[in-house]
């Protein structure tokens, strides 16, 4: 059995909800031991690889848990400043490898801590125990004859974690220096980090691609947690039925899917198409299998017909771009004008997705000057029109029973 950290991005229930997707369908055995919305503990049955990072929107960091111990150790060693609990931590920390994982042939070795608490009375003790944590690791490896240098914190940081940035621009995973210290209720989780989200490539698919458009892109990101969250697969045929500049479909093409976009504007069309252009040249794409429509969405299943989909990943258009926070008449009238076009969406990829077929889609959510918020009622429509609403969290997924929708919602 091997375990693993996951570092969720801001919305951990979106990030959580991605990951287990992209792990079943591609067939992974794994239990999601813990939860919170500092960090994932996923137990799988074979060593994961961890690039996989890079077909994740939603995960910041993954590290490979080598020591776990109980919580009440570190809490007396760091407040009750406990010597043998102390001693103890140093010692399990000798039985792993993490020191000689350090070890290279540099001559200073430069590491960092970063500690995360799902528990909020554990919070005011992460700065210390990465102290603590950074200590043993100099001090282990100074015994061995191996300088190190610990990339300690300024004081005003909040917490004493590396962004994802810090550990690319120190190079901090080819040499395993970077720490993750899971504090949980009854747990802590030691883990080395071995892969982190790389902003840059996203970046790159976001602001280098040919033809861009500010505010009505989606982030990469967001596309590809809407990608992984439709279950779509490499093979897959993925479409996008208001594709724009093809942003949902440049990630789709990373899964190596087959992508169709459809959108009314022809500026669009042509962008998508010239965008993936660009991108299977980039990314050095063999046989990229995509194609771009332009259409109405109500004629989409004249278009592409029938129970041919396997996925959908849409963000659909979401009313005006807006200048300032809207009143709540104002927000219900955006919704109101929009409400056509959301039906006629869920009825026409209700027929041209396969019959196990997933869609997946943004809806608007506008927070209005009073504090209202205004949504769209689509539950109802797509439920009548025989949608079924998938709950991503299932109790299979979970090591313990009781860490299932009560907790998570
Ligand atoms: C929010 S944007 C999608 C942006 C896209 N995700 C991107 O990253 O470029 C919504 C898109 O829906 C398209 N659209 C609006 N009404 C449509 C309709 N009736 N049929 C098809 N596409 C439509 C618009 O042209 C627009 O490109």
């Amino acid at each position: 059995m091997y375990n693993s950290v996951f570092i969720p991005g801001k919305n951990w229930t979106l990030s959580l909800a991605e990951l287990i997707a992209f792990l079943e369908i591609r067939e992974y055995k794994f239990k999601i031991l813990s939860f919170s919305k500092e960090y994932f503990i996923v137990r799988f049955e074979k060593k994961i690889d961890p690039s996989i990072i890079d077909g994740l929107g939603g995960i910041i960091k993954i590290g490979e848990i080598k020591a776990t111990f109980s919580t009440d150790i570190l809490d007396k060693a760091i407040v009750q400043k406990d010597k043998p609990s102390k001693k103890e931590i140093e010692n399990i920390f000798a039985d792993t490898t993490i020191i000689d994982d350090l070890i290279s042939s540099t001559k200073k070795i430069f590491f960092g801590v970063s500690v995360y608490s799902s528990e909020k009375r554990f919070r005011k003790i992460t700065k210390a125990s990465q102290r603590f944590f950074g200590s043993i690791i100099k001090r282990k490896l100074s015994e061995q004859g191996q300088k190190s240098r610990f990339m300690g914190f300024s004081k005003d940081r909040k917490l004493p974690q590396l962004s994802h940035v810090e550990v690319l621009k120190k190079a901090l995973i080819s040499n395993n220096a970077e720490l993750i210290i899971g504090i949980g209720k009854n747990k802590i989780w030691v883990s080395t980090t071995k892969a982190v989200h790389n902003p840059f490539e996203f970046q790159k698919r976001d602001v280098y691609k040919p033809i861009q458009r500010k505010i009505f892109g989606i982030p990469p990101r967001l596309a590809k947690t809407l990608i992984n969250l439709s279950s779509c697969n490499q093979g897959n045929s993925l479409l996008d039925p208001f594709c724009g500049v093809g942003t949902i479909l440049q990630e789709g093409l990373l899964t190596k899917s087959k992508v169709i976009g459809v959108d009314i504007n022809p500026w669009c069309i042509k962008s998508a198409e010239r965008n993936l252009e660009w991108l299977s040249k980039e990314y050095e794409l063999t046989k990229p299998d995509y194609r771009v429509l332009q259409g109405d969405i109500k004629d989409l299943s004249k278009k592409i017909g029938y129970n041919e989909i396997d996925c959908v990943a849409t963000e659909p258009d979401l009313g005006p771009a807006l200048r300032q926070i809207p009143t709540t008449p104002y927000a219900k009238k955006i919704i109101m004008k929009l409400d056509n076009l959301y039906s006629i969406f869920l009825n026409e990829t209700y027929k041209v997705l396969r019959k196990d077929g997933r869609c997946v889609f943004v809806t608007p959510y506008l927070k209005t000057r009073s504090g209202q918020i205004v949504t769209m009622n689509v539950d109802e429509k797509a439920k009548n029109i025989g949608f079924r609403r998938v709950f991503p969290f299932q109790r299979e997924n979970f090591e313990k029973i009781s860490s299932t929708k009560e907790e998570i919602l």
